[in-house]
């Protein structure tokens, strides 16, 4: 089969089209006739070697998929061969085929295509055990969500937004800001010419957000602090801004905030398998409703996962990348 690999550590450019054995699927997998494959960030950081792969998964990169299930193990599983899903997967997403645990499945959203179907797996599954499970985002409170044109960012904005929540965003540009209230965001914050916590302070009546779901950290640690309401959960998912921050810590048990955060991909199949159902049951209805729409920005064939790799870490697009490898 065709698929893409990382010949070594680099800039885009080592992700070149190789020839690859079939994946064979174990107890519990099934093998799907890849259709298309999101590009994530966390793609980025493995090109370059900062993204280990975990014992047992695929050295190729891509860690969701849509497309055809054409065999594998399907007993009891409520799939059948032929049928269209989309699946997150610990890597193997950009090749013609690829292997997925059967509970990471999910059937193609009614009215999505399998290409938009490829968009949802890694940032869903990440949004909704961090913000609904870690967080415990609750029924009334308020989200801000930094980072909010990222594939992930416009995720948390619309899956918040369609539960009923008030949802802040942060974002590099007007651009981008604007682009996030047309998401569902009730105000974008340019972070390059206004402070979040005075912009969240002042919208809450003081208050400060409930939930804030961060992919900065470092020096953005101790400031989202300062801007979280009485109780409230900052939850972790990236260290874009660094690893490390100076933090007041009487604020934290003045105020009993929590900070937490997670990885997804080194999580057991039954965690995700546990994801997957509250995913089927509360959002899959949301996204057949039309009330999240998919935000794909951009297209690329597989030859082409350099230059998504390219746009993604130019940061100028505003949702997913994706990978359309039937194209
Ligand atoms: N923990 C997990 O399980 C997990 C799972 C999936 C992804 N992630 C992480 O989540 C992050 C987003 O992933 P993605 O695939 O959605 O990536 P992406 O689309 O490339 O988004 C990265 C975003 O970070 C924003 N950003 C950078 N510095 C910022 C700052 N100081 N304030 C606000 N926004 C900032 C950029 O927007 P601007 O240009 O507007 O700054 C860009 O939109 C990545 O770091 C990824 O590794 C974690």
């Amino acid at each position: 089969m065709r698929a893409i690999e990382i010949v070594k550590p680099g800039g885009p450019e080592v992700l070149l089209p190789c020839e690859r054995e079939m994946p064979v699927p174990k107890a519990g997998e099934v093998l799907i006739k890849v259709h298309a494959a999101g590009v994530n960030r966390p793609d980025v950081l493995q090109r370059t070697g900062n993204y280990p792969v975990p014992p047992g998964a695929s050295d190729i990169p891509g860690l969701e998929v849509a497309g055809e299930i054409v065999g594998g193990d399907l007993e009891g599983s409520g799939f059948s061969k032929g049928e269209l899903v989309c699946a997150l997967v610990q890597g193997g997403g950009y090749a013609e085929y690829c292997a997925a645990p059967v509970a990471q499945c999910l059937p193609v959203p009614r009215g999505w295509s399998a290409l938009q179907a490829a968009s949802l797996p890694e940032t869903f599954f990440t949004v909704y055990s961090n913000v609904f499970e870690r967080a415990k985002l609750g029924e009334g409170e308020t989200l801000l969500v930094q980072g909010g044109s990222s594939g992930i960012g416009v995720t948390a904005i619309q899956m918040a937004t369609a539960l009923g929540h008030r949802v802040f965003a942060t974002a590099g540009s007007d651009d981008k800001c604007r682009a996030c209230e047309s998401l569902g965001a009730e105000r974008g914050i340019n972070y390059r010419s206004e402070d979040f916590v005075d912009v969240v302070k002042s919208l809450t009546g003081g208050k400060g957000a409930d939930v804030i779901l961060d992919m900065v950290a470092g020096s953005y640690v101790n400031r989202e602090i300062q801007c979280l309401a009485d109780d409230g959960r900052l939850v972790i998912i990236a260290l874009l801004g660094g690893a490390k921050g100076e933090v007041n810590f009487s604020e934290i048990l003045r105020r009993r905030l929590t900070v937490t955060g997670s990885t997804l991909r080194p999580r057991p199949v039954a965690f995700k398998q546990d994801i997957a159902h509250k995913l089927l049951e509360r959002i899959w209805p949301l996204l057949e409703a039309g009330r999240i729409k998919p935000v794909i920005y951009k297209t690329f064939s597989l030859e082409q996962a350099a230059n998504a790799h390219a746009l993604m870490e130019s940061s100028t697009h505003v949702g997913k990348l994706v990978l359309d490898i039937v194209r």
